[in-house]
């Protein structure tokens, strides 16, 4: 027993000690305004909009027209204290840093009362302070304070101005945010709103050591014959003065059978001047004790812990730990002759571009992640909200999320998820739809944002590959902002910033991974054409966004080719229920009360939301239902459209090599009308559940051509091919249930590829258009496959529809999946065709489908929830909405 104790007693302790200056039992934080008449108690992290909500100073900042209520929070300057203990053991500590993982977004810090600390002036850098020589014993005082953001960037722009003058107006936003370091969406974006925070937004703390701690790692995996070759490049941190540092590094990666590698290397170097020494390391992983590492949809995801060990000759009882996961894959992005796939036609004009994952071309699905928040340091927190964004991405067979370049490098958490859920990541970085300064001070800035979240990021797996900005390229070729007078200065400081500052220092750091300079852009072309193409939007090369709201959007002929969609989508409104969460005032719920104006931050937004849902349904201005109607038929519209334009980019696959869908956009920041597939709080719209279907692994794709005639493609995203499968095509017409003509035809595809069958011979020439509709299965051993669906006409022209009469009934039997996820069976009975039954109920889970096309009297769809509930009460809990003319 003695023994234990005294063993337990010389168990070294972590380096470095860690003093939380979060808020806490022990650390109290309060914040202030400048004319000293506004005070409360601040959460750290946090930031001012949540504390003056926490205070009951203002009230819920979603609700209503509260974001330019509450404006006048974003002119203020705000300053947050707090007051905490040191020991004079403490103090003995070597090396004292005061650690800021993010401070939004300029202004400066003191120690007890006037002891300057340093400045501040970007959201994304991580910010230490040596504070040896000003901490005290007993009791010291810290002291933030935060300029207003909107103040800041005007006083920059008036120096160093750089298009746009400013957001359009109907964003009630704030401009100049590109002179900022700062989430570039918090002055106001198309699809949310204005909330200029400022504040402590990621975690403060003290850092005590007497030799040194590792900050980051990268990991640098190839593949060498049968065996991974891991470097690794280790980050050590010491004293920001120039020190010798001397001690051990080891690294242990846990692999297969419970087996774990081993590798150390002796250090004895001098660090740089800013106190940092770069150790490498090597290890051998031959390839039968790891597994390969796949996109979400592939295959499995296993990830191995990886833990490095520094310490100290100056002191080996307080070793640094870090641990990390490590993924084995290698993804390649690759843009090389076309012609050499698609022959010398217009197709295979110009290079590919497509992933190459563990050496095979993968056909990219997903969407456009914004900030799950527009306050950044909720968007940090609330981890729950994260989960469930990035599993509804994992369960409708995403493989791919962009984060886009307004938003931020999101957190560990986040990007750990992403490797654990398969889900692949292009990184922009966060530039976005303005020209930008770039003076010293901003460039200097860059560059040690850059350079810190590409090493804080680099190991993780699940990301694909970094691109400079959104659409700034296009912006200013376009002219988007007037600045054609000024093409040449923008130019240069384009290259300067995006070509010059960025990409050595993500190429030098990430060798392994493409840097390409914009989203969209033509890739290696734009590069050659000194990176403002004359075309960015080259369907011959590299990626595209896509976005025309005066066609007809339920039809493929529509919309362009591309090899690569990384934005395409279309606006639709969020739910009642979800638009109760912001007003509950009944006059607000009309598509022109000036509640939903304010809402809409498109500019002519709710005419082109019209527009598609007139060109396709019946929808009457004197409907007493209209603007539930309304509502509903918009999410109709919008997963049509998206299906729609996504289903032709993959059957592209086979005559294009389109290589890539990505939607905009998977989330939302507020209720609001907007292009997300997920409302504000969660809850899925039409598009979502449709993204299921048309993400599907195996889909039968038709395709409606001039002249009656049906092309059927087989998309294939298998490792496998299909073979022995036959494809039913049933003719249903609109008033009765069950096909009125069915027929099959023998199918195939090979593996990873989408194939016309040209043996099927699909037509509606025998049949009245406005009577019928067709719906196409797959059979095939083995493979699973949505049914899919070909409207000829309009829905507002077909003939037969009927007003059906619809039961619902949830069977006694539950059954529990893995997760403890429970299932329940809702059986659907109806007297005839019934499209775009739409299934609601408040009790927390979600359908397995929903937005369904019922063609048989009895069907099956599961609720899919967490808790129990009664059947019974689930029963009587579920509404539902369908589409009748
Ligand atoms: C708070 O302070 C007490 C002693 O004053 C100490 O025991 C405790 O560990 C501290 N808690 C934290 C979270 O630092
Ligand atoms: C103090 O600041 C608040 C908030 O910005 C403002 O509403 C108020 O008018 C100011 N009071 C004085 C006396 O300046
Ligand atoms: C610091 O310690 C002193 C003496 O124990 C105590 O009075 C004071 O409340 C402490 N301050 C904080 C912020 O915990
Ligand atoms: C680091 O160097 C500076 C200037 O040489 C000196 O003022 C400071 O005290 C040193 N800091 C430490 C922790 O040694
Ligand atoms: C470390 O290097 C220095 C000179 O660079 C040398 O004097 C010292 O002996 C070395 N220490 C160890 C432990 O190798
Ligand atoms: C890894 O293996 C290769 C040959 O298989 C060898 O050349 C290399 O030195 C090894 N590296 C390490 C770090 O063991
Ligand atoms: C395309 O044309 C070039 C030059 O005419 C020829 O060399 C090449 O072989 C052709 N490629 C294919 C795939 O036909």
């Amino acid at each position: 027993m003695k023994t234990f104790v005294l063993l337990c007693s010389v168990i070294s302790i972590v380096s470095p000690k860690i003093i939380d200056l979060s808020s806490s039992k022990n650390v109290s934080w309060s914040f202030v305004n400048n004319n000293r008449t506004i005070t409360g108690k601040a959460t750290v992290p946090g930031g001012i909009y949540s504390d003056l909500h926490s205070a009951g100073i203002i009230g819920d900042i979603l609700s209503e027209d509260n974001d330019v209520r509450t404006r006048w929070v974003a002119y203020d300057v705000w300053s947050y204290t707090a007051k905490f203990n040191i020991s004079s053991k403490d103090l003995q500590a070597k090396v004292i840093h005061l650690v800021f993982e993010g401070l939004d977004t300029s202004g400066f810090i003191t120690l007890n009362k006037h002891i300057p600390i340093g400045s501040f002036n970007n959201m994304f850098v991580r910010y230490v302070f040596d504070i040896k020589d000003k901490l005290q014993e007993g009791e010291n005082e810290l002291y933030v304070s935060f300029l207003s953001p909107v103040v800041a960037a005007l006083i920059r722009s008036n120096k160093v101005f750089a298009a746009p003058d400013c957001v359009p107006a109907v964003y009630n936003g704030e401009c100049h945010a590109n002179q900022l370091r700062k989430m570039q969406a918090s002055f106001g974006w198309d699809w949310g709103p204005a909330f200029p925070s400022v504040g402590i937004w990621r975690p403060v703390y003290i850092e005590l050591y007497n030799g040194a701690i590792i900050r980051s790692v990268t990991t640098h995996i190839t593949k060498v014959g049968s065996k991974w070759d891991l470097r690794l490049k280790v980050y050590l941190e010491s004293s920001q003065n120039r020190t010798l540092l001397a001690g051990v590094l080891s690294a242990s990666l846990q692999v297969e059978g419970k087996q774990t590698l081993r590798k150390w290397t002796q250090v004895n170097a001098t660090t740089a001047a800013d106190g940092t020494l770069v150790v490498e390391l090597s290890l051998n992983v031959s390839d039968n004790v790891v597994r390969l590492w796949w996109p979400n949809g592939y295959g499995e995801q296993p990830l191995y812990k990886l833990k490095l060990q520094f310490t100290s000759d100056s002191d080996m009882d307080n070793p640094s730990y870090k641990t990390i996961n490590v993924g084995f894959r290698t993804v390649e992005l690759v843009e090389s002759d076309a012609s050499e796939i698609l022959g010398n036609g217009t197709a295979g004009r110009g290079l590919t571009f497509y992933f190459k994952v563990n050496d095979h071309p993968l056909f990219m699905k997903g969407s456009n992640w914004i900030p799950s928040n527009i306050l950044p340091e909720l968007g940090e927190s609330q981890k729950n909200v994260v989960d469930n964004l990035l599993k509804a991405a994992r369960d409708v067979n995403m493989a791919m999320l962009r984060v886009w370049g307004g938003g931020v490098y999101e957190s560990d958490y986040f990007y750990d998820k992403c490797d654990e859920l398969g889900i692949l990541i292009w990184q922009d970085f966060l530039f976005a739809c303005s020209m930008y300064p770039t003076d010293n001070y901003f460039i200097s800035s860059v560059r040690e944002e850059i350079e810190q979240n590409v090493l804080r990021l680099q190991h993780h797996p699940s990301i694909a590959v970094w691109a400079g900005n959104n659409e700034n390229e296009v912006a200013l070729r376009g002219n988007w902002y007037d600045t054609y007078p000024l093409f040449d200065k923008y130019k240069t400081e384009y290259i300067k910033l995006y070509v010059d500052t960025i990409k050595p220092i993500v190429e030098d750091l990430d060798p392994g991974r493409r840097y390409l300079v914009s989203s969209p852009s033509n890739g290696r072309e734009s590069e050659r054409e000194n990176y403002i193409a004359t075309n960015p939007y080259d369907p011959h090369y590299g990626d595209t966004h896509y976005y025309n709201y005066f066609a007809d959007n339920w039809d493929m002929d529509t919309y362009p080719k591309t090899r690569f969609a990384s934005e395409y989508g279309f606006q639709s409104m969020p739910s009642l229920k979800t638009m109760r969460t912001a007003t509950n005032k009944d006059e607000d719920f009309h598509v022109r009360s000036k509640y939903s104006e304010h809402r809409q931050h498109s500019p002519n937004g709710y005419s082109y939301i019209e527009a598609q849902i007139t060109r396709r349904m019946k929808l009457k201005e004197d409907d007493p239902k209209y603007f539930e109607k309304f509502v509903f038929y918009s999410q109709i519209s919008q997963a049509m459209a998206i299906k729609t334009e996504t289903e032709l980019y993959r059957q592209d696959q086979a005559n294009w090599y389109t290589m890539g869908a990505l939607y905009w956009q998977l989330n939302d920041v507020w209720q609001a009308p907007s292009w997300s597939g997920i409302e504000y709080g969660g809850k899925w719209k039409m598009l979502h559940y449709f993204a299921k279907s048309f993400f599907a692994p195996v889909l039968v794709s038709p395709r409606l051509c001039s002249g009656d005639d049906i092309e059927v493609y087989l998309i294939n995203d298998r490792f496998v091919p299909i073979t022995d499968a036959w494809i039913t095509v049933d003719i249903y017409n609109w008033k009765s249930v069950g096909p009125i003509s069915t027929r099959q035809f023998p199918a195939q595809a090979n593996p990873l590829s989408s194939k016309l069958q040209e043996n099927a011979d699909v037509h509606l020439r025998d049949y009245n258009k406005e009577e019928v509709f067709v719906r196409f299965t797959l059979q095939a051993q083995g493979v699973k496959s949505p049914p899919n669906y070909i409207f000829p006409v309009a829905l507002k022209s077909v003939v037969g529809l009927q007003t059906p009469n619809i039961q619902i009934l949830v069977s006694n039997l539950v059954t529990r999946r893995n997760h403890d996820r429970l299932e329940y069976a809702v059986n659907i009975r109806v007297d005839t065709v019934v499209p775009f039954l739409w299934l609601d109920t408040d009790i927390e889970g979600r359908f397995e489908e929903n937005g369904l096309i019922v063609t048989e009297p009895q069907s099956v769809v599961k609720f899919l929830c967490n808790k129990h509930v009664s059947p019974r009460v689930l029963q009587k809990s579920i509404t539902h909405q369908y589409y009748v003319n």
